[in-house]
């Protein structure tokens, strides 16, 4: 998994670089496609389908600009000068998945929609931190809750979707939860990896779907933002897979456990 992970975390990076006033979400994801093909990956999202009846999705990224919370389909949108987007990115390396996804700028961006990109990024990592062996679900969700509540007043925190677990398949048991009490739910044992992705909102928390099936708004039309990574449980600490630095100096700010289990 770190393998897929690794290559998720360098696709995302070579996307963000490529994001520019005037770039399509459809050429951003053109450009994760090929590099996908060099890697010898197989993409996570292209052709899922969640439970039956949905569309499969078209896409190997999920690209959701300003009021698009997740699950943005890429296509003619060109980006624009102050455009607050979210990729969410995942690949399959010898049937092992890496899952992640980041907030970043187009251009200039306001204060307040890089402040909702910071916080979204802490809390995500202060979920990761809460993880350990013996830790439940319940833990990680409150640590992100708590993060967000504590930090920049009025945003709200995404509840209809979650993280998950990850391994043999992208979506696996358990969900992870964006909020939620600490010492409740699943327990944490060795080995277990889950994909931890809060996502918080400049507004109200209330979602809608478009009539694509997928894109997931905000109905008051605030911008919102998406930071998400794999990491694995492990008896010694904490391995961020999709993180370049393992998670590393995130771990280290927080207190946590820092025990990959080689390169
Ligand atoms: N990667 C998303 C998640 O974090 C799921 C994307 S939906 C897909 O769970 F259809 F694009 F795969
Ligand atoms: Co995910």
């Amino acid at each position: 998994m770190r393998v897929a992970g690794l290559v998720v975390a360098r696709i995302l990076q070579a996307v963000r670089e490529a994001a520019a006033p005037g770039v399509t979400t459809g050429e951003l994801d053109q450009l994760a496609r090929r590099m996908i093909a060099e890697a010898g990956a197989v993409s996570s999202f292209l052709d899922y389908v969640p439970y039956p009846g949905m569309p499969p999705f078209p896409a190997v990224t999920c690209i959701s600009v300003n009021d698009e919370i997740v699950h943005g389909i890429p296509g003619g949108r060109e980006l624009a000068d102050g455009d607050l987007v979210s990729v969410d990115f995942g690949v399959s390396v010898n049937g092992w998945h890496g899952d992640s996804a980041i907030t970043f700028g187009v251009g200039e961006l306001a204060p307040e929609r890089a402040a909702l990109s910071e916080a979204t990024r802490s809390a995500m990592w202060d979920g990761i931190a809460a993880a350990k062996v013996g830790a439940r679900i319940g833990d990680i969700s409150h640590a992100i809750e708590t993060s967000v509540r504590t930090g920049k007043a009025g945003l709200g925190i995404v509840a209809e979707y979650t993280g998950h677990g990850i391994g043999r398949a992208m979506h696996q048991h358990p969900d992870v939860p964006n909020v939620g009490r600490p010492g409740r739910g699943d327990l944490l044992v060795k080995g277990m990896c889950l994909a931890v992705e809060p996502m918080v909102t400049l507004g109200s928390a209330a979602t809608a779907v478009l009539e694509d099936d997928w894109t997931v708004v905000t109905r008051d039309g605030s911008a919102a933002a998406h930071w998400e990574h794999t990491v694995a449980i492990l008896p010694d600490g904490l391995w961020v897979l999709t993180a370049l630095d393992g998670g590393a100096g995130e771990l280290a700010a927080r207190g946590a456990r820092y025990a990959p289990l080689g390169e």
